[in-house]
């Protein structure tokens, strides 16, 4: 049988309590809100509820409550008041301090029972649940911790830093690439295909998370033959169309191997996102071999860019409130920004035919 703490300072009040709810539980009496912290103290974890009388010698039911507050226990022991204060102001002061439920006296038999039960077992299945969501965040916790250790294991390791050291490498290369492209183009056709590049190698603890979630074991032939995207570029260009004619010039260079291409801008995710990825393979020339690399290449327009990276900061933060109202303005933006990439882009194409 489950406990429960009656509190009140008269016996009658606490005889009248101990004999309706004596059937279905063991009850515990106290008769002033010290005797009260006292059993509190004493059965703490076993306690399922407590019904508090307001007014008592020594302590009152507010410095019962205030006390259970400070120690942490509301959240956890559910506070019926039973008290004859007619007042709202009084009711109010108490629900506001955080009890869960208020009975009149005179107290009519069953709904003290009903309430009590009710109360019991709304707390029992919110604590329940708490446990449960502290269970996974430990569990969580550890695997974090767990997977910092492995990553700073890798960092030390010769194999995985020659590895990283070929996709730098390979990122080089790439940027060189466009680079080059972009002197020619702005010799040719007096401007640039793209406004910028940003460049990142993926860090152990990403490396280690996405095999861990591809349900491989963290090797460095999986890291080199699972993912894709260790070396990732990405080009930021004014209009879409550039982003085609540089996806297309740097594809077709005869030492460059096309593995996958997603076309984001053409079909775009239901969520807005808009972008041209490309997986490449590129040949890095090490002192005795030829070794190809693969790199994710991103294509997008400064417009889609400042778009993603909004968007990216709402995927990582927990907790959002108006998650659903603002995943629908981000989509509103993206279609703004699709109209807005291609009217830029025809008055680029106006302003180039009057200088014609
Ligand atoms: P990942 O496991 O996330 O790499 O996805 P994927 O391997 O299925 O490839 P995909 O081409 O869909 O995405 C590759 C990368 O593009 C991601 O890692 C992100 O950097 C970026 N990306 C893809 N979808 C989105 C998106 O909806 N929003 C934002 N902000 N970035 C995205
Ligand atoms: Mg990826």
């Amino acid at each position: 049988m489950q406990r429960i703490l009656v509190v009140d300072d008269a016996e009658v009040n606490r005889e009248l309590l101990y004999g309706m709810l004596r059937d279905d539980y063991i009850v515990e009496l106290a008769q002033d809100g010290d005797q009260a912290i006292e059993k509190l103290k004493k059965y703490q974890s076993e306690i399922v509820a407590m019904l508090l009388d307001l007014q008592m010698p020594k302590k009152d039911g507010f410095g019962v409550i205030a006390k259970m507050k400070e120690n942490g226990w509301l959240g956890r022991i559910p506070v019926l008041v039973i008290s004859g204060e007619q007042a709202a102001e009084v009711e109010n002061q108490c629900f506001e301090m955080g009890v869960s439920d208020f009975i009149h006296k005179p107290f009519e038999f069953s709904i003290v029972k009903n309430r009590v039960r009710n109360t019991v077992e709304l707390f029992a299945c919110k604590n329940q649940l708490e446990a449960k969501v502290e269970r996974q965040m430990e569990r969580l916790r550890k695997q974090k911790l767990i997977i910092q250790m492995q990553a700073e294991k890798l960092k030390e390791a010769r194999p995985f830093n020659d590895l990283m050291m070929q996709y730098s490498s390979a990122i080089m290369e790439v940027e060189t690439k466009l680079r080059i492209l972009n002197e020619e183009f702005s010799l040719k056709y007096n401007r640039n295909p793209f406004e910028s590049i940003k460049s990142r190698l993926k860090s152990p603890e990403s490396i280690y998370e996405k095999l861990l979630r591809k349900g491989v074991p963290v090797t460095v032939e999986n890291i080199r033959e699972k993912l894709s995207d260790v070396a990732g570029v990405r080009v930021i260009c004014s209009f879409p169309d550039d982003i085609y004619h540089l996806a297309e010039l740097l594809i077709s260079q005869d030492d460059i191997i096309l593995l996958k291409k997603k076309d984001y801008i053409r079909n775009p995710k239901s969520n807005g996102y808009r972008s041209l990825h490309i997986i490449i393979e590129i040949p890095i020339f090490l002192s005795s071999e030829k070794i190809y690399r693969k790199v994710e290449v991103q294509f997008r327009t400064i417009a889609m860019d400042f778009w993603a990276s909004l968007e990216h900061k709402l995927k990582y933060k927990k907790d959002v409130q108006n998650a659903e109202e603002i995943v629908k303005k981000l989509k509103d933006c993206a279609d703004f920004i699709e109209i807005l990439d291609y009217q830029m882009q025809g008055i680029r194409d106006e302003i180039d035919r009057t200088q014609e």
